[in-house]
């Protein structure tokens, strides 16, 4: 089976999604928020690829009482529930709640694999070692897809790509297939020893550092925490328990 790892969405052809399982990352902070959500039981999560379509849809869902959440520059916007701070998604907040999510990069990248691929599921340091084991399971050629940060690279979703290329890799027996696969694990191989750190120097957790969220930031670099797996149902994001290896 082949691994390989596109850093930005912009890269990706349909052709090379088609058929295949794709994995989605957007450490900070969309990937890790959305697992916290699931695993705090919100029943379901929409990923919207614009504020408009979230209030749209709002409308539409009326009768279940959805609850908006995202972001825009990191902060939550006007009339939405929930901005993208995984610490607001507690359980007494999301349980059994459906969830119309809106973030800048994770849920257009969301959207449009999920329009591609054959199976779309979401992956953060928080639940990768669970990602791996599902990957290994499946048996299929994976292509692991990271948001970035409008349009350009982003080192967090980079490292985290390069974690599970590698871990699929030495043990499951996945062979990394072209530039963006090796590549991912060079740049792991470089942050493996302090991945908190490597985050909170990233552009993107030096941003949210200033918005005050270096907690967030903490917590997507925790390996391994959550057991939950978010993946699309149709255009429904619901989750799947796995357990370590
Ligand atoms: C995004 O999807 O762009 C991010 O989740 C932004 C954020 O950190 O809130």
């Amino acid at each position: 089976m082949k691994i390989s790892v596109y850093f930005l969405p912009l890269e990706i052809k349909e052709s090379e999604l088609k058929g295949k399982v794709a994995i989605v990352i957007d450490v900070l902070r969309a990937s890790t928020t959305l697992i916290v959500a699931i695993s705090n039981g919100a029943k379901q999560i929409i990923p919207v690829s614009s504020i408009e379509k979230a209030y749209e849809l709002k409308q539409v869902l009326a009768e279940i009482r959805p609850l908006l959440a995202g972001e825009r520059n990191g902060k939550k916007l006007p009339n939405f529930d929930l901005g993208n701070s995984p610490f607001e998604y507690k359980p007494e907040i999301v349980s059994g709640k459906t969830i119309i999510y809106a973030s800048t990069n994770g849920s257009p990248t969301i959207t449009l694999v999920g329009k591609l691929a054959d199976a779309t599921y979401i992956a953060g340091f928080v639940n990768l070692p669970s990602v791996a084991k599902l990957i290994e399971e499946l048996r299929k050629d994976v292509v692991i897809v990271c948001a970035g940060k409008a349009n350009s690279f982003s080192l967090e979703d980079s490292i985290c790509a390069g974690m599970l290329t590698n871990f699929i890799m030495v043990e499951r027996k996945f062979e990394p297939v072209g530039d963006g696969a090796n590549a991912s694990l060079v740049i792991y191989e470089r942050f493996k020893k302090d991945i908190a750190g490597a985050l909170l120097n990233s552009a993107h957790g030096r941003y949210l550092c200033e918005l005050g969220f270096e907690q967030d930031i903490r917590l997507a670099a925790e390996v391994g925490i959550y057991k939950v797996i978010p993946y699309l149902e149709g255009k429904w994001l619901v989750g799947k328990f796995y357990g370590y290896y």
